[in-house]
Order: structure tokens, then sequence, then C-alpha cells
């Protein structure tokens, strides 16, 4: 199914080593009666190994942006190419497919299970895809251990700090190592320090597995570290 949305030969071929392609993207939402514009116009587009941040005042559609490359929601009109995938044309089932292969997501808000140990949450990518527990498992410690809470393995999300969270949720979204993250706000909630340490461990992730990242942020000086900016209006 996914085959006969990816691009001709010749198509791929143009665009090189480019990982993200936003072409003149548009997402028009309902609000009540009327309908408004989430997202305007929207063009970029980023290479392999490359980080982009997103910029722009509230609302500006910078969370909407993300949602779309992810796809998570479909734009009202232009395109999203990732790697070989017409993004923006799939179904629903094709584009959950395409998630779990190829992208991974940090939020502001960590969204780790609360029911589940910081081993288990970031197995959990894995165990969807069917890999073995003991693979699982093990990639799980590794990740861990590069973001400095292989001592933490067994703890409850609930009993750890903030910034320890949201390295649980930024080990959880490397296990799969995606050639693409897409981050929306995800020192947003984090002191500066904090804020600092975590953007740099995921620039630092991103660099070691030759990923590409995409990430919204409302900090100039966080936004500084990425190779490009894109300011939403
Ligand atoms: N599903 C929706 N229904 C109604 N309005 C929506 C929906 N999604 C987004 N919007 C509106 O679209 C605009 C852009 O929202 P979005 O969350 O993308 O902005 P943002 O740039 O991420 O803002 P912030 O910096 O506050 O996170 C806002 O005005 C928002 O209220
Ligand atoms: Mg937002």
């Amino acid at each position: 199914m996914i085959d006969s949305l990816v691009r001709r030969e010749s198509d791929v071929k143009e665009t090189g080593d480019t990982m993200v392609i936003v072409e003149k993207v548009e997402k028009k939402v309902q609000v009540g009666k009327h309908s408004i514009f989430a997202l305007n116009k929207c063009s970029l587009s980023v290479k392999a190994g490359e980080t982009l941040a997103i910029l722009g005042s509230s609302g500006t559609g910078k969370s909407t942006l993300i949602h779309l490359i992810a796809g998570l929601e479909r734009p009202t009109s232009g395109e999203i190419r990732v790697k070989k995938f017409l993004v923006s044309e799939m179904s629903d089932g094709d584009r959950a497919e395409f998630r779990k292969g190829n992208v991974g997501v940090i939020y502001q808000f960590h969204h780790l299970l609360p029911e589940f140990n910081v081993l288990e949450n970031v197995m959990m990518p894995l165990k969807i895809k069917r890999v073995p527990h003991t693979t699982a498992k093990k990639k799980a410690w590794q990740i861990l251990e590069k973001v400095g809470l292989e001592h933490k393995i067994k703890d409850q999300p609930a009993t750890l700090s903030g910034g320890e969270r949201q390295r649980v949720a930024i080990a959880r979204a490397m296990i799969s190592m995606p050639s693409l993250i897409l981050a929306d706000e995800p020192t947003g909630n984090l002191d500066r320090n904090n804020a600092y340490n975590v953007f740099r461990l995921i620039l630092s992730l991103v660099k070691d597995h030759a990923s590409s990242l995409i990430v919204a942020t409302h900090d100039l000086e966080l936004a500084a570290l990425c190779d490009n900016r894109k300011v939403l209006n």
C-alpha cells in the first residue's frame, strides 16, 4: 500500500539526501461556525542529518506543523514528503505504519505511561514493533545509559524529576533510531539549566545517529544551537 505512494525514482533522485520537504502546506480547522488557519502556507526542507528549529509566537502553528509532518493529521492543502513517503497523501493506517518505522516524537509533556517503569516505557516502541523482549530490553538499557538514567530503570515516572522524565521520553523517542526526530517544545516545561542540558542531549543523540531534527521552540538561544531556523507567522 505504502509503495504506491512512493514517488517515482526520478523524483527521489532529484531530492538527493533530503529528509523532509514541506511545500505550501496549510491546515484549516473548524472553530465553532468558523474555520481558521491553524497553519498558514508553509514551505521548508530539511536534509538528512540536519537540525531545524521552528520559531514563532504562540498560535502561529508550530505544534500543528509538527503533527502534520509526523502524519498525525493531514494538511488541508500542500504536500509533505518524508524521505520517499508522500505523507500528505497517505491513509490514516499507512501514516500510522510510517510513524512506527521512521519518526520519533518528543512532546513538551513527557506522555510517559504512569503504570510502567522507566525501562518498560523506553522499551514500548520496540514492543509495539514486536521486537523480541531480550533485544528490546538490551536496547532500552543502552539508550538509558546514554541519557544518564541507567540507575533509574526500575523507577516509576511519578518519582522522577521533570528533567529526568524528559530524558526518559527522549530515550523512548530515539530507541528505534528513527532517521527523523520531531520535538514540540521538548524543554518548555523545564528550568533554564535543565532546558539547556536536555536540548544539548537531544542534539548530541541526533548527531550520533545522523538523524534529522525538527524542533518547535520559543527559545531563541536554544534555536541558535540548531543548523537552521524557520519562523512561522
Ligand atoms: N484542532 C483544532 N481545533 C481548533 N483550533 C485549532 C486546532 N488545532 C490548532 N488550532 C488553532 O490553530 C492555531 C495554531 O495552533 P498551534 O497549537 O499549532 O500553535 P503553536 O504555534 O504551537 O502555539 P504555542 O506556541 O502556544 O504552542 C491556534 O490558534 C490554535 O488554537
Ligand atoms: Mg505548540
